[in-house]
């Protein structure tokens, strides 16, 4: 069971069918583009959506909004140091600009920097100081009803080929993502996260960890790989933080805060590389963009997210979930993870071709049906069309991503979508596909226009 009681609530909007088709059609079928309060169940992300406790709010409260020195940096600082061992450690706003800071100071244009999966700020921000980013997930990871426990773990073997052929472009920096969500919210296993760290050093090469999900990660560590079965969740956390050279970090989802991030590093001198930018462009490092009320809400929040019974509970309401929805005949992602689960929309509806987007024409029923925002993650995500809309390049696979917020929903909201999705699966050749009618050449999901396609 959820292991607090409510305190406070805040109605959710109740919608009719129609309200929420003239909704779809006023937004151009695009979800994003819906107002919050169009939304009943809104799953688009477990980024800054989660609930604060009672302890977090209190610990806001004693907040010092001193310009320098605050209270809430030292009681932050003392918090994240002791959970990641790190000597130097700089508050941001967010996870995106603790990694513009930390690649602007380490890379040099023209080098590489490889990852299990590059979550796709962490890419844009690698590829923005002229360096390639190159994902090698482990081979496990390609097939999306293996059961193997690890599937976001890197290619080892691929990742020493990598660092012994550097000719061509130096390795500047391995990122590990933990779980790993590009790659389906998969997790890492400490022995992957030991060996990498191995190979980074005999190569001179500094091993970052994206930690944004590191206290889910830990968890699934417990629960499946030998040997970490007595260790607590925090301790499995505090070993892979300093397993690693340095993290960066989006609070946001591990945090339990609706804004928040950090950089932390054993380097000193890229330490103050780093300041110097945070400085110039985020605030002075004891605030880092972020008021001495969101750095003391962190803190607790860093300290709750390694409890077992939160850790349990989250693990739970995720299966339960996940077994309904399979339960209804629709296969998602295997193993189900903790902060989404991942719907093949492909197989579900393989009457509709990638470029008509089976994931989107899925998102979209969920909304139309049961008023759920969800996103997806196919071909209108990753595919590529010409000018005409043939297609010129189609996702590996067409999935709908149900990120489940910390905290916010209980087992009665997740069973209305689990619902919505079996009656949408007892007739899945009622469901259309999409054509694109309006679309910008970068990020084109977020503001993209569509229309029913026809025939
Ligand atoms: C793995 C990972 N890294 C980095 C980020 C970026 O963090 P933020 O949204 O706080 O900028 C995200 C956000 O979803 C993420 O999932």
């Amino acid at each position: 069971m959820e292991p607090y009681r409510i305190k406070v609530v805040e109605p959710i909007p109740l919608t009719t069918p129609q309200q929420r088709e003239e909704a779809l059609r006023r937004v151009s079928y695009n979800l994003f583009d819906l107002r919050a309060d169009e939304v009943t169940i809104d799953l688009l992300s477990d980024s800054g959506t989660g609930a604060i406790s009672a302890a977090q709010l209190s610990a806001g409260m004693n907040g010092d909004e001193s310009y320098a020195g605050s209270r809430s940096f030292y009681r932050w600082h003392e918090t994240v140091s002791e959970l990641t061992g790190y000597p130097h450690l700089l508050p941001a706003h967010q996870g995106r600009a603790a990694e513009r800071i930390l690649f602007t100071s380490l890379l040099t244009p023209g080098s590489t920097v490889v990852s299990n999966t590059h979550f796709d700020t962490t890419r844009a921000n690698v590829e923005l100081v002229g360096c390639q980013a190159r994902d090698i997930p482990c081979p496990e990871a390609k097939d999306l009803d293996s059961p193997h426990r690890f599937k976001g773990n890197i290619d080892l073997k691929a990742l020493e080929q990598i660092l012994q052929n550097q000719q061509e472009s130096p390795v500047a920096a391995v990122v590990m993502t933990i779980t790993n969500n590009g790659g389906g919210g998969q997790p890492v296993s400490m022995d992957n996260l030991r060996r990498t760290a191995d190979l980074c050093r005999r190569h001179s090469v500094p091993m970052i960890l994206d930690a944004a999900r590191f206290a889910e990660n830990a968890w699934l560590v417990t629960r499946h790989e030998p040997g970490y079965q007595d260790r607590t969740p925090r301790q499995v956390a505090e070993e892979a933080f300093r397993l690693a050279d340095g993290c960066i970090m989006s609070a946001k989802k591990d945090g339990i805060v609706h804004i928040g991030g950090f950089i932390g590093l054993k380097d000193p001198e890229l330490a103050q590389k780093c300041e110097r930018l945070l400085i110039a462009t985020e605030g002075f490092a004891t605030y880092g963009g972020l008021a001495g009320r969101d750095l003391d809400m962190m803190a607790q929040g860093l300290v709750e997210v390694t409890e077992p019974s939160y850790l349990a509970e989250r693990a739970d309401i995720a299966a339960h979930l996940a077994q309904r929805i399979r339960d209804a005949g629709v296969d998602i992602v295997e193993p189900a993870g903790l902060h989404a689960l991942y719907l093949n929309a492909g197989r579900l509806l393989p009457h509709i071709p990638p470029h008509q987007y089976p994931g989107h024409s899925l998102a979209c029923q969920l909304y139309l049906r049961g008023g759920i925002r969800s996103a997806e993650l196919g071909s209108l995500y990753l595919g590529e069309e010409d000018e005409h809309g043939n297609p010129i390049k189609s996702a590996p696979y067409e999935l709908v991503r149900l990120a489940l917020p910390r905290r916010v929903y209980t087992r009665s909201h997740y069973d209305h979508v689990a619902q919505t999705l079996a009656d949408i699966a007892k007739d899945p050749s009622s469901v259309h596909g999409y054509r694109i009618t309006e679309q910008s050449p970068i990020l084109r999901h977020f503001s993209i226009k569509l229309e029913p396609a026809k025939g």
